[in-house]
């Protein structure tokens, strides 16, 4: 099976190699625990290969995701941008690529219809969603966002793209989404003595053996960087 790299070394070894191509994953934390961060790693890993790569804003806006990533010297202009805004008012959504903007319905089913366009012009091999936690919220029961998501992850196995997506997580709880991923990567905030500590576990990755110990990681200005051969706990 052939393997991608996430673009940190460190993760790549606690992966055996990296991830499986051509799949969804999750990448889940808390608030600021470094989730945009590692897509856009992974994302300028492809861009340093010459690979086409797409980045679906979901949340944050453009403007602001450049000026944050340039502060690690990412220039994500090679990356192609799906840009939205959501207009809680009206109920739609402005989405914006290469000057064109469309503003249909709020809903998962118009995010795939405008993906897909995407995906037949621009053929992209890496793709990151970031994130689905406000998505998630469009849906009134868990049954019904159950399913939509499903629907959702369903059709990105379709598109042969090894795609990130991002959700919030706060404390132990286990999103449903998890459940459907291809694989769960999870970015902790650990407080000890005073002193705060990032650090990865992968909670699961199916078709291949892994790293099951939480290890520590570190953001700096060249991005994150994980410590495959150390130990969170003394
Ligand atoms: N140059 C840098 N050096 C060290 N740490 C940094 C740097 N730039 C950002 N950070 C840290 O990275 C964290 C933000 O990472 P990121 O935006 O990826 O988090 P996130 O999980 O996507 O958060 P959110 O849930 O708000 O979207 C912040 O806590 C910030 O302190
Ligand atoms: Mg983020």
């Amino acid at each position: 099976m052939e393997k991608i790299s996430t673009g940190i070394d460190g993760l790549d070894e606690m992966l055996h190699g990296g991830f499986i191509s051509g799949r969804p994953y999750l990448i889940v934390g808390g608030p600021g625990a470094g989730k945009t961060i590692l897509c856009m790693q992974f994302l300028m890993d492809g861009v340093k290969n010459n690979e086409r790569c797409l980045y679906v804003a979901l949340e944050e806006q453009a403007s602001q995701l450049k000026q944050d990533m340039a502060s690690f010297g990412w220039d994500i202009q090679r990356i192609k941008l799906l840009d939205t805004m959501q207009d809680l008012a009206s109920g739609l959504w402005a989405i914006k690529t290469a000057g064109v903007i469309s503003k249909p319905e709020f809903t998962l089913k118009n995010l795939i219809e405008a993906m897909r366009n995407i995906y037949m012009s621009y053929k992209p091999k890496r793709v990151v969603i970031d994130s689905l936690t406000s998505i998630k919220m469009l849906y009134e029961s868990r049954t019904e966002a159950r399913r939509e998501l499903l629907g959702f992850l369903n059709f990105l196995e379709t598109t042969n793209c090894t795609t990130l997506l991002t959700s919030e997580l706060e404390g132990p709880d286990v999103l449903m989404e998890e459940f459907l991923a291809s694989g769960v990567i999870k970015l902790h905030l650990i407080e000890s003595e005073g002193e705060r500590l990032s650090a990865v576990s992968i909670q699961k990755m199916r078709g291949t053996a892994f790293d099951k110990h939480m290890r520590p990681m570190k953001i700096t200005d060249e991005g994150i960087t994980v410590f495959p051969n150390e130990s969170v706990f003394g």
